[in-house]
């Protein structure tokens, strides 16, 4: 499988090195200047056997290398724009979050989501969305089953996540826009089907935290929400999430061989696992070949991600 990625000086690197260790050949990738793509080249030689070209022209790039599979790594202004060309041009496309995010407004942004998913259908091509946390529900259950027993229903849901600011500064708003889908894409995984009670929407934008809560229905129940995403100006950034009342912190660190994990943590156990996002591209890459596996995470659900990440934007 070849594979191009659109953006691969910032986590787009990582992207790259991700589908090489699932096996795929990453045959080039999209900077903005020759500039910026000779030290990006460099950059990915560093952290695998890149052995791709680089490009500034992406109708080139699809044209000569041809590949099967673009991993969109822009900023979120140009998501759209990229992942259409890909489809058009018959590629698999794997998008980083939030899918499309368009300055027009909530209308653009969603009916230009619904037109990539539309697309992808249309051209029997796989689309995902690059919101890794989805991946963490089966290791959670290996926390939570011991202690708690079967999960059978759930009353309550809880995410807290931060982000180093890094000397930036970024509104409440603009770190919703960031981070709000990474716990949306949990609740979306536990419950697919549910929807926000816009009464009870509450939703908190101040200084640099997002804040929302609220009542979250499907057809097994309701169940009650709340959702922090902040930036931390120094410190170790806490990455809290949990159903009914039992809150693991998710945290990476390199194992014994220097592969670098996930860790799932309570105050008395400690699990740790494959990397999400090597998980998650490594399952996009499997899409892509085999009829039965689907993304992680497939365009529909990004598209309804989306439209929640929205709708709590718009109350606040
Ligand atoms: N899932 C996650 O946990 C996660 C984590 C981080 C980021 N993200 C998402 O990933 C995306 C990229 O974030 P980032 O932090 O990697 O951003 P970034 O560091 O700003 O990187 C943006 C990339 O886009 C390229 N680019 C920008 N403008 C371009 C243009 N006009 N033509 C061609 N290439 C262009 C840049 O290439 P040059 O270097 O050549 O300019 C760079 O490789 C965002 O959507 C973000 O939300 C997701």
């Amino acid at each position: 499988m070849d594979v191009a990625i659109a953006g691969a000086s910032g986590i787009g690197k990582h992207h790259a090195k991700w589908f090489h260790q699932a096996g795929a050949r990453v045959v080039g990738f999209l900077g903005s200047s020759e500039e910026r793509v000779a030290a990006t080249s460099e950059a990915l030689r560093a952290i695998f056997p890149f052995t791709g070209r680089g490009y500034w022209d992406f109708d080139r790039l699809l044209e000569v290398e041809r590949p099967n599979v673009v991993d969109v790594c822009l900023p979120n202004g140009a998501h759209y724009d990229c992942a259409k060309r890909a489809l058009a041009h018959g590629c698999h496309v794997l998008c980083e979050k939030p899918m499309v995010w368009d300055p027009a407004g909530a209308e653009q942004t969603l009916a230009r989501a619904r037109e990539l998913v539309d697309l992808a259908r249309r051209a029997d091509r796989r689309l995902g969305i690059c919101t890794q946390y989805a991946a963490l529900l089966e290791h959670y259950l290996r926390l939570y089953q011991p202690v708690r027993g079967p999960l059978d229903g759930i009353e309550s849901f809880y995410a807290e996540m931060e982000t180093l600011a890094r000397g930036r500064f970024r509104s409440a708003e603009e770190i919703w826009v960031d981070m709000g889908p990474h716990p949306l894409s949990l609740l979306l995984a536990w419950k697919p089907g549910g929807a926000i009670e816009p009464s009870s929407l509450v939703v908190e934008l101040r200084g640099s935290e997002a804040r929302a809560r609220f009542d979250f229905s499907d057809a097994s129940g309701t169940c009650r929400c709340e959702i922090a995403v902040r930036d931390l100006s120094a410190g170790q950034p806490l990455r809290r999430f949990g159903v009914n009342g039992f809150l693991v912190d998710c945290s990476g660190r390199p194992d014994a061989d220097g592969t670098y994990c996930s860790v799932l943590s309570t105050p008395d156990q400690e699990l740790l696992g494959a990397d999400f996002m090597s998980l998650l591209v490594a399952q996009f890459a499997r899409s892509a070949v085999e009829p039965d596996t689907l993304p992680l995470v497939p365009g529909e659900a990004g598209l309804r991600n989306l439209e929640l990440q929205l709708q709590i934007l718009q109350s606040a």
